[in-house]
């Protein structure tokens, strides 16, 4: 018999769908999101949610992008209910701002929502990005967009995710048309189709006429040859396709595609209902304990995102913390297993839109924000109870190096801590030249914007200037058997030794084309993207 506390875990658990959107800039994230919030009833319009046109004209002046980010930068969780359940929408950041967040966003994961736009099919951040998902096995689901628009064949799209991902692919819904038009979607679930009107920029819910299999009364809708075609791929696809299997959906190995336009609203609520149907309720995670069940119940949770200045006004800190085990309550004492310290959580946030909410509760799946006085760092675990530490978050391949270099002597001491802080708290990868005699740290960014908020809080937190030497690489890889490996080897070309934080050796190289070349000519030479 479980206790009430088990119970009460149960409930919420199997209550809640926590996913995140994987996708290239200008896929439609943004719109895809406001169209989620839309139907799940958290906003009664869309385009409140965020002047897109606005925020395009933003430079690089990150107080200024953060002041104007509305949702993807200031909220790093949305959560909404939506069908008795609790949904949480971690968001990863899109464009300029690209970083390592983005990926360790994925470590909070249960499930990931790849979008792709339908002209375009799989981009580099977007497949980038599906290795992360990849490594931790998450369930995928594919949401086609801009199907208003003239785009790729489906059935093309649906082979190039096979071919260039491995993943199985299975339509749960298959366009009726396309461009001009695309007139709604065949629900291969419901063996029907489900016809949508154009409403001016999708302000609200989209009317929707549903026909089922069989009734005549379809051919009144689709104009032309579109229901023959439509009956012809459909026949394909059945032919090719294979059969839908939830258990490799959950192993990631098998991805629902559904095909849509977050515009115009079509297909975004037959989305949303699969997507409940078939995601992940909050998985158990790796710990120094084992893998731990949600229900297990004393509280824990590990921090996978640090954001520092997110209001001008406060100019304070949130340690974002993803709830594992157990239920979080306000006020709590927990231990942070890192330091061994305990610590009060008093001021526990909850983010939507541009407001904060302060939060009472929270169970696992959900994220929480903390106040985090400078006590945090990537990957911290803490927890109630048995001690309890959460595997840590891999560090990706970084794609933006340049020397960091102190302009005044003087400083030397502050310079070094502030490199060191913000290096530890996960802000940016700092990597050292082998050779001892050149000091200056190698800043190793995934995105520029991490270059910018370095600068910037070397300048405002620790009162030192920074010069930037920007560096002609674009990709590191760890060498995995360390140090002697890369002895062994000798001398090699068109690349650069640098030593990570943990000493670790790393080779920087200008391109893919330098890697694949160090690669064919040391095969026993083993490289890693990502360091664990
Ligand atoms: P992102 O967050 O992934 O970067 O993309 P975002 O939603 O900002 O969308 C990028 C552009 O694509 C926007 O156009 C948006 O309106 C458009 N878009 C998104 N979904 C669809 C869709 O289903 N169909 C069509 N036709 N377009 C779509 P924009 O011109 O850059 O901005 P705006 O002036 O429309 O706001």
């Amino acid at each position: 018999m479980a206790s009430t506390i088990e119970q009460e875990l149960l409930k919420a658990v199997s209550k809640r769908r926590n996913f995140a959107i994987i996708s290239h800039p200008d896929a439609g994230k943004t719109t895809l999101t406001e169209k989620l919030l839309l139907y799940g009833g958290a906003i009664h319009e869309a385009g409140a949610v965020k002047a897109r046109g606005e925020q395009r004209k933003v430079t690089s002046d990150w107080m200024e992008m953060e002041k104007q980010r509305g949702i993807s930068i200031t909220s790093t969780v949305l959560q909404f209910a939506y069908d008795n359940y609790q949904i949480n929408l971690l968001d990863t950041p899109g464009h300029q701002d690209f970083s390592e967040d983005t990926y360790r966003t994925l470590a909070a994961a249960d499930n990931a929502v790849m979008l792709i736009d339908a002209a375009k099919g799989l981009e580099p951040q977007t497949r980038k990005l599906f290795e992360v998902c990849k490594l931790r096995s998450l369930p995928i689901f594919t949401f086609v967009n801009k199907m208003d628009r003239p785009g790729r064949e489906p059935l093309e799209l649906l082979d190039e995710i096979e071919q260039e991902l491995g993943l199985k692919t299975f339509a749960v819904n298959y366009p009726v048309g396309m461009g001009d038009y695309f007139k709604g979607v065949y629900s291969r679930r419901k063996k029907a189709y489900h016809l949508f009107d154009r409403v001016a920029h999708g302000k609200g819910e989209v009317p929707e006429m549903v026909i089922s299999d069989g009734d005549s009364s379809i051919e009144n809708y689709l104009d032309g040859d579109l229901y023959e075609q439509t009956l012809e791929e459909l026949e394909l696809l059945e032919e090719v396709a294979s059969d839908f299997d939830l258990e490799a959906i959950h192993a990631g190995k098998m991805t629902p595609v559904f095909f849509g336009s977050a515009m115009t609203n079509f297909g975004v609520r037959l989305f949303l209902d699969a997507f409940l149907e078939y995601a992940l309720p909050p998985t158990p995670r790796n710990s120094s304990l084992g893998e731990l069940e949600p229900t297990y119940p004393d509280f824990s949770g590990f921090v996978f995102k640090l954001q520092a200045n997110m209001d001008a006004r406060h100019r304070d800190r949130v340690a974002f913390v993803r709830v594992c085990t157990g239920k979080f309550e306000k006020d709590m004492s927990v231990n942070h297993a890192r330091t061994g310290k305990t610590i009060r959580l008093s001021r526990p946030q909850k983010l939507f839109a541009q407001g904060r909410e302060s939060i009472e509760e929270a169970y696992p799946g959900d994220v929480i924000g903390l106040n985090n006085p400078g006590m945090f760092a990537i990957g911290d675990t803490i927890y109630l109870g048995k001690k309890i530490e959460y595997d840590k978050i891999p560090s990706f391949s970084p794609e933006l190096f340049a020397y960091l270099k102190n302009p005044n002597p003087s400083k030397f001491k502050q310079f070094q801590k502030g490199v060191q802080e913000l290096q530890e708290e996960g802000a940016v990868q700092i990597m050292y030249s082998k050779d001892d005699f050149i000091r200056d740290p190698i800043l190793a960014a995934v995105g520029q914007l991490q270059f910018e908020v370095v600068q910037h809080r070397l300048l405002n937190e620790y009162n030192v200037d920074s010069r930037l030497e920007p560096m002609p690489y674009g990709a590191a890889r760890w060498v995995v058997d360390g140090w002697e490996a890369l002895e062994k080897v000798g001398r090699l070309f068109n690349t650069m030794v640098v030593k990570d934080a943990l000493d670790r050796p790393v080779l920087l190289f200008k391109n893919d084309w330098n890697i694949n070349q160090v690669a064919a000519d040391h095969p026993d030479l083993r490289l890693s993207a990502i360091a664990l």
